[in-house]
């Protein structure tokens, strides 16, 4: 007999058997020291049900499994041995709680969804040009006006508010309780608005200027010619080392306008001191000393790979691949053969913000990673926020997408009809949770309702300042 629906599970299934009672609470759990680190294996019989494991959180992903067989099979489970463990060590998801803030308590129902469906990462997008959301003792401005935008594209309403130390604790322990790394994001040298906005000498023009209150890619980015920038960094890098317990610290470089460098003075000097030829080997110089300073933490950096795009860039630095046209794609590749560890998040499939027309759930499932190698780290789905000002809006673009990169993930299997299945037998979970996820029938729109959705988001997204970065991305790629 064959299982009718299997949870979702990487390895082994063997000795299905004959249906039999059980009892939810009657299980025992052994030690089994040859299992991998986050593996377990569980079998059924009607003498029990006995979940082995080497490591407390793959007692944890057999007792998450169990949590899915129960809901397949709610009175009388298969007789059956189940030896599982991941196909990826990292295994994420990303909130911007940048471009709309959400709180405590939002954050952790999110938590709950990812401990659910085994994901082990936590990626915290904490600073960008829109808002600065993390208590920096050194630099208070940071929170009491860089987490303040007056108004978003004209509408009139204050978006605010941050995360103070004690709050990013209460987070990362209710993860670890959940066996998931939260590791923080703070983005530079680009997306760095907000930062410059209260200490205005971080700028290459030193002028005073506001969050910002619309979107696209930004020309005020960090000046990495002067002192004081890489002071400023490294102390907030210090505060954010000191507080979250993860190897690992995102540091962004990605969507760096690197305009101003080309007539700042200081920057211009930085170059010619160190030989620097390009905006692009200054940008990978400033990346490398801040990698260099959290390694002395014992933290490992992690940076989008837009900004990886010199051959100097430290090879210790783990790249995140979002940009998936061809060139960044050859350059990843490379970079991956030469050993860079890679984080797969490719925007056209992962990025959970686009709506359903843009990129329905099918196409998300069905995603083949471009390049394999040992070196791929695993995946994650960021979810930005731009677009999204309720938790509610956050929720139906989230799920069911996500499950789709928790079961890349995790398993090995490429079975788009199981995991349909397994949605619908999830929904009683959800619901109950309260988890206000996009039903079934919206998440593979037909053709029509595609360009309409596809059509929508962009009339929404397009506005003069969006075209305005695209104009300023031109004058840099086309200057003399
Ligand atoms: C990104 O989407 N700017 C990483
Ligand atoms: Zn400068």
């Amino acid at each position: 007999m064959a299982l009718a629906i299997i949870p979702q599970v990487n390895h082994s299934i063997v000795n299905e058997g004959k249906l039999f009672p059980y009892h939810a609470n009657n299980i025992i759990y052994t030690y089994n020291n040859s299992l991998e680190e986050e593996g377990y294996k569980i079998i059924t019989s009607k003498e029990g049900i006995v979940v082995e494991y080497a490591k407390e959180r793959g007692k944890f992903y057999g007792q998450k499994t169990l949590e899915q067989l129960f809901l397949i099979y709610p009175h009388e489970i298969p007789e059956m041995t189940i030896h599982d463990y991941p196909q990826y060590p990292h295994r994420g998801f990303m909130i911007d709680s940048c471009r709309h803030f959400f709180s405590i308590s939002e954050i952790k129902k999110q938590i709950e969804i990812m401990a659910l469906v085994k994901m082990n990462v936590f990626h915290w997008h904490l600073s960008d040009d829109q808002g600065w959301r993390i208590e920096i003792k050194k630099y208070p401005k940071l929170t009491t006006q860089g987490s303040l935008r007056k108004q978003t594209r004209g509408d009139g309403k204050e978006v605010s508010g941050y995360y103070t130390q004690e709050q990013i604790k209460e987070i990362i322990e209710f993860c670890q309780e959940r066996y998931i790394d939260v590791i923080p994001e703070i983005d530079m040298p680009g997306h760095f608005t907000a930062a410059c906005s209260c200490y205005p000498e971080l700028l290459c023009t030193k002028e005073k200027i506001d969050v910002a209150e619309h979107f696209g890619i930004l020309p005020n980015i960090a000046c990495v010619g002067r002192d004081f920038t890489y002071q400023f960094c490294c102390d907030v890098l210090d505060e954010v080392c000191d507080l979250f317990p993860s190897r690992y610290v995102h540091i962004g470089g990605d969507e760096a306008l690197k305009l101003n460098w080309l007539t700042c003075p200081d920057c211009q000097a930085k170059m010619k001191s160190e030989n620097l030829k390009t905006p692009e080997e200054l940008e990978t110089a400033f990346l490398n000393e801040i990698a260099k300073h959290i390694a002395k933490k014992g933290k490992k950096a992690i940076c989008w790979n837009d900004g990886m795009s010199c051959e100097t860039i430290d090879s210790k630095i783990i790249m995140q691949y979002w940009k998936d046209d061809k060139q960044h794609t050859s350059l990843a590749k490379s970079l991956v053969e030469k050993g860079y560890q890679t984080i797969i998040s490719p925007f056209k499939h992962y990025y959970l913000d686009y709506n359903y027309g843009i990129t329905p759930l099918k196409k998300t499932y069905n995603y083949q990673f471009p390049f394999h190698s040992q070196h791929i780290l695993g995946v994650e789905a960021p979810i930005w926020t731009e677009y999204i000002s309720s938790i509610l809006r956050l929720e139906y673009l989230a799920y069911p997408r996500l499950f789709a990169v928790a079961e890349k993930g995790w398993s090995n299997r490429d079975d788009y009809d199981s995991f349909l299945a397994r949605l619908d037998v999830f929904k009683n979970k959800l619901d109950s949770l309260g988890i206000n996820y996009a039903p079934l029938s919206e998440v593979n729109p037909f053709f029509l309702k595609r360009w309409f959705l596809k059509l929508s988001f962009y009339f929404n997204a397009v506005d003069k300042n969006i075209i305005n970065s695209f104009r300023l991305l031109h004058k840099y790629k086309n200057r003399k």
